[in-house]
């Protein structure tokens, strides 16, 4: 019963179509579409176990959340508190929006009925009548896919009791973390809150709640039909299964490679057809641009969880951006700064007033009106706002300037030329 997996060219690395395997079906976003490949037979089979045992079954698996922090999906699940009468919710965290980060998206336009199908057996396992999928506001055209599919699926009388609610938020990168999500699914303005205690002991309304990405929950069905040890044939020990590497950038066929987790940038370039034609590899990331950057000397890590750390970095959410020796990383960096500075939500101050100093900072250096001081400034800031802000935003923000400056420092050098004094009558102290 385990979904089919194929090798790709012969000598090339094996891809794992899972999600993916019916992307090139017509009209694959359709209930039809998704029957003829198998679809919804996973949530039948689940409802003919007990809800612990898909709990069992999904830890068993070492799913580990794909929205990027890698936490144990099962593990997660079994934190909620026991049933005692009142609600308990699913919510989908839907609001992909990070800088390359681009799976989500195309998986919930092409195949939506995964991420209703698994929804309808998390839910079932956790005892939840409501669940709610939070998308990202810009992407009006996936809200009424998602709206199309959850309708469909509602009328062929797959969903039983259970009620889907898919909802537009309004455009904030800050409400893909998970309690600004919350905050902003209650109707409130979308800023962090405070954890412990997690959601999933009070989330949503204050009541025990599982939030979950949507490529960890599109998973669930495979799960169910082809069982732990089969999703644990791929990928690593601790780092199991599959996952949508995105390449994007600088490659010559950008898309989406569902592959296991463990393979190198080395194999999926060679699936991707190289870096452009002529141009060599200078930077890329891992997991969008909150994961440190990482360089030519890191083409054949594992893209595990385990190894991109021991490289320095993070698998995240496996948003490979390929960048050739043409790029500036100065310029690259300062690009990404000026998104988190637009994006800060301004709750905490570190994270509020240092990225708008940090942008400031890189503007002149990218202009080449930066100062020797400006470095050293950098450095101050950054290491005042990582590990001191309310949530991950704050070291999302300043990861690729540190890992940058690590790389290619000479770069940032570069952008210094004019003496400080002229510039600016302060110094770095007087001003922090
Ligand atoms: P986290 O490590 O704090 O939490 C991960 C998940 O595990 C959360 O759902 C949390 O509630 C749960 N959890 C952790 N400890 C728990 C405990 N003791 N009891 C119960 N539940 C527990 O990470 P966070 O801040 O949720 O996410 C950061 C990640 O988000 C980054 O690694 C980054 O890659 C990713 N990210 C993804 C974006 C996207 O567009 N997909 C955008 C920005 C960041």
């Amino acid at each position: 019963d385990a979904p089919t997996t194929q090798p790709s060219r012969p000598g090339m690395p094996t891809l794992t179509p899972v999600l993916s395997d019916i992307w090139d079906a017509p009209r694959s976003w359709t209930l039809e579409a998704y029957r003829e490949r198998g679809g919804y037979r996973a949530l039948e089979e689940a409802r003919s176990r007990k809800p612990e045992e898909i709990v069992d079954a999904v830890k068993a698996s070492g799913l580990r959340g794909r929205g990027g922090a890698g936490f144990p999906t099962g593990l997660k699940w079994s934190f909620l508190p026991p049933p005692d009468g009142g609600p308990r919710y699913l919510v989908v965290n839907a609001d992909e929006s990070e800088p390359g980060t681009c799976k989500d998206i195309p998986l919930m336009l092409a195949n939506p009925h995964a991420l209703i199908e698994g929804s309808a057996i998390t839910s079932y396992a956790i005892g939840c009548d409501h669940a709610f999928i939070y998308l990202r506001g810009e992407v009006v055209h996936v809200y009424r896919r998602l709206l199309a599919a959850v309708r469909e699926a509602e009328a062929a009388g797959l969903l039983g009791g259970l009620r889907i609610t898919v909802h537009a938020g309004a455009g904030a990168y800050i409400c893909g973390e998970e309690t600004a999500l919350l905050d902003s699914l209650e109707g409130l303005r979308g800023q962090p809150r405070l954890k412990p205690p997690f959601p999933a002991v009070a989330g949503l309304y204050a009541r025990p709640t599982v939030v979950n990405n949507v490529e960890s929950i599109a998973s669930v069905p495979s799960i169910v039909l082809g069982g732990p040890e089969w999703f644990t044939s791929m990928g690593t020990e601790k780092s199991a299964g599959f996952g949508l590497f995105s390449l994007s950038g600088h490659v010559t066929r950008p898309g989406q490679y569902e592959a296991p987790l463990g393979i190198t940038l080395r194999e999926l370039l060679d699936l991707a057809g190289g870096v452009r034609d002529g141009h060599e590899l200078k930077f890329w990331t891992p997991g969008g641009s909150s994961t440190p950057i990482l360089t030519d000397e890191h083409l054949d890590v594992p893209l595990d969880y385990e190894s991109v750390a021991g490289a320095g970095s993070m698998l995240a959410t496996r948003a490979l951006q390929i960048f050739d020796e043409t790029t500036s990383v100065v310029r690259a960096v300062a690009r990404w700064t000026d998104f988190y500075a637009h994006e800060s939500c301004g709750k905490c101050t570190p994270c509020r007033e240092g990225t708008y100093w940090l942008k400031q900072i890189l503007h002149r250096l990218e202009e080449g009106r930066g100062t020797a001081e400006d470095l050293d400034t950098l450095d101050e800031i950054t290491a005042n706002i990582a590990g001191r802000s309310f949530c991950a935003f704050g070291d999302a923000a300043v990861t690729p300037i540190q890992s940058g400056m690590k790389y290619f420092r000479s770069e940032f050098e570069a952008g210094t030329h004019t003496p400080a004094r002229e510039l600016f009558p302060y110094t770095a102290s007087t001003v922090f």
